[in-house]
């Protein structure tokens, strides 16, 4: 494959193509100030929230919260890698190739994956024959037996791996691969000079990415050996952290409502067999973030379905906590205890399946709060009581809160109002803030960036981060503790270390961190010169006095527990930082002033 293109080069074709020239053969778009807006080709749609922002050069979605720059927009439509998609739009606008670069090390580690992904499309089709030869019949018979049919037998392109010692290694090598290629593919053992087949006597499973490389396997045992299921260890294309078994059928799937998230490939296999759209599974081990980051690239909701045992109810304790972090809403389905969503589906079928409602994140904390405690005596309940308040004083969404506090009430026979009034007695938690996020491009419209000072920290943060992307603000205005969250303050800086948006794009290296930038930068435009500055002072303000706020109500918290002299102390501090709050809260009313 060919080299690396002098950054200068691609510089000059991101910032030299129009974002709306680009676009508009795909969408229809339609001006709305200094933005466009059209239906958002990446998923269904009504009313459009797909806003394309000729200023910084973006796209994002609204809706599905799809975003990028010109070449990565070009990339999503024709499903072009990021050097082609680069070449495709330097045609539209004559601008010669360059001579590409080339770093050796980088080649070879190149063309070294690009063998691994070869190598390992060989295997899983080697597999996949002998599933049908005379070996595999057993492992093809027991496919059958568990409910899978042919059909899907091909679409997941399951195979048998032999029970002899070595049929793959001499397949592979007849293909040319030596045997060191096969042990860093993990599909050959080495030792003491002597080499032999990882997977024998498996039912095979390959594992595809998104882009339909096969990068790695799982294989059922047949009958009792041990482990049950074995996966290709990490290899230079495999890690079973970053993948889900599933994802490349929902690739370009945009439309899909929710994921299926399930404990193991059976599950998967099962829900595709009974026509339930979006299963994916985790690779043997807890969700990680990672891959909660890719699952928010696949669907704008996740139901966890895992096993209906304890381990499983555990594991999805664990996985709403990722999910929740990566602000994804995340529902429960929950199977009788001792069913996987496989045994439910070839026991009762789909209906059954498609009964079961799907259970609200909270809800299902606050049952499993529930098993520990003792709420047949009163004082287990009185202390579930409290405990089930505190978590619901950490959901911001008040209709959610309500809908919970009935539940509650129902449930312990505390009357609402008693559980309301605890809940209001509980600090505040950090709000979770699912859910609250999904804005439509026409309310977006409505907040153009020098609106009155967002009261709410995390809007502040956007919109002072969309204002230090025009480049507009005084250097050391905004510092990088302004932002709290990991993912601003990546942005933030990136923006303070003077990268220009459509860079940041395209070094983004996760979907989370490039749907923030997109929508960031979307928001750029409508802002008059004159007043950059008043806004970010506004959002300055919001930030730095919500810190302040907060610092107060910590020693305020503490002070009783203290005497003498560190009471005399938290005191002064607390004075302090209200003097400061004033002076933050006095300078706002002059920047109303200014800004008219
Ligand atoms: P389960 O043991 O629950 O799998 O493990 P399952 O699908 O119910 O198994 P069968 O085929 O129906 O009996 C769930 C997942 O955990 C991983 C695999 O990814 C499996 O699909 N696992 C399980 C392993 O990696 N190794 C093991 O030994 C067991
Ligand atoms: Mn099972």
């Amino acid at each position: 494959m060919a080299g690396r293109y002098p950054d200068a080069w691609v510089d000059e074709v991101l910032a030299r193509a129009d974002i709306v020239d680009i676009v508009s053969p795909y969408v229809k778009l339609k001006r709305a100030g200094r933005n466009y807006t059209g239906l958002c080709p990446f998923h269904n749609e009504k009313t459009p929230s797909f806003s394309v922002n000729r200023e910084s050069n973006v796209y994002h979605c609204f809706g599905c919260k799809a975003g990028g720059n010109v070449a990565q927009f070009v990339m999503e439509m024709e499903k072009l890698t990021f050097p082609e998609a680069l070449r495709n739009i330097a045609k539209q606008l004559n601008i010669p190739e360059p001579v590409q670069t080339f770093d050796p090390r980088e080649e070879q580690e190149r063309s070294q994956r690009e063998r691994l992904f070869d190598l390992n499309r060989e295997a899983a089709l080697f597999y996949h024959n002998n599933l049908y030869a005379p070996t595999g019949k057993h492992v093809l018979d027991y496919l059958h037996k568990r409910g899978i049919d042919d059909s899907m037998v091909r679409r997941f392109g399951l195979g048998a791996s032999s029970d002899e010692w070595s049929t793959l290694r001499d397949f592979l090598q007849d293909k040319g691969y030596t045997a060191e290629e096969m042990a860093a593919a993990g599909l050959v053992h080495i030792k003491e000079g002597h080499s032999y087949d990882v997977f024998r006597g498996r039912a095979m499973f390959p594992i595809i990415d998104l882009y339909g490389r096969t990068v790695g396997f799982g294989g059922r045992a047949m009958g009792d050996t041990q482990p049950k299921y074995l996966n290709t260890q990490e290899t230079k294309v495999f890690n079973k952290r970053l993948g889900v078994y599933g994802a490349n059928f929902l690739r370009k799937q945009r439309d899909l409502k929710r994921l299926i998230l399930v404990e193991g490939y059976m599950d998967v296999l099962a829900l595709a067999q009974h026509g339930i759209q979006g299963a994916v599974a985790t690779l043997g081990t807890a969700l990680t973030a990672e891959q909660a980051r890719l699952l928010k690239r696949l669907a704008p909701e996740v139901w966890v379905a895992y096993d209906g045992d304890e381990a499983g109810q555990m594991a999805t304790m664990r996985a709403l906590d990722i999910l929740q972090k990566e602000m994804i809403p995340a529902r429960v389905l929950r199977f009788p205890s001792g069913l996987d969503p496989d045994d439910l589906l070839r026991r009762d079928g789909r209906e059954a399946f498609e009964a079961i409602s799907p259970m609200g994140a909270n809800h299902f904390r606050l049952l499993r709060l529930k098993n520990g405690y003792d709420t047949g005596s009163e004082e287990g309940n009185s202390a579930f009581s409290r405990e089930a308040c505190n978590l619901i004083a950490g959901v911001s969404s008040p209709v959610e809160r309500e809908d919970l506090l009935r539940w509650l009430e129902a449930e312990t026979g505390y009357p609402r109002e008693v559980l309301a009034e605890q809940v209001r007695l509980t600090l505040p938690k950090k709000a979770d803030g699912v859910g609250t996020d999904g804005r439509s491009a026409a309310s977006f419209r409505r907040r153009s960036l020098h609106a009155a000072a967002p009261e709410d920290a995390d809007e502040a943060e956007k919109t002072l981060l969309a204002l230090l992307a025009t480049g507009r603000l005084p250097q050391d205005m905004v510092r990088l503790d302004d932002f709290e969250a990991t993912l601003t303050q990546g942005l933030g800086q990136a923006l303070l270390n003077g990268r220009k948006p459509a860079q940041i794009l395209s070094e983004a290296e996760d979907e989370a961190m490039r749907s923030l930038a997109s929508e960031v930068f979307s928001r750029i435009g409508d802002t008059g010169i004159d007043l950059t500055m008043p806004a970010a002072e506004e959002c300055l303000r919001t930030l730095r006095g919500k810190k302040v706020r907060q610092r107060i109500a910590d020693i305020s918290r503490d002070v009783d527990r203290l005497s003498g002299e560190d009471k005399r102390k938290a005191l002064e501090e607390i004075m302090q930082l209200r003097q400061t709050l004033n002076s933050l809260m006095l300078s706002q009313r002059e920047g109303k002033d200014v800004s008219g």
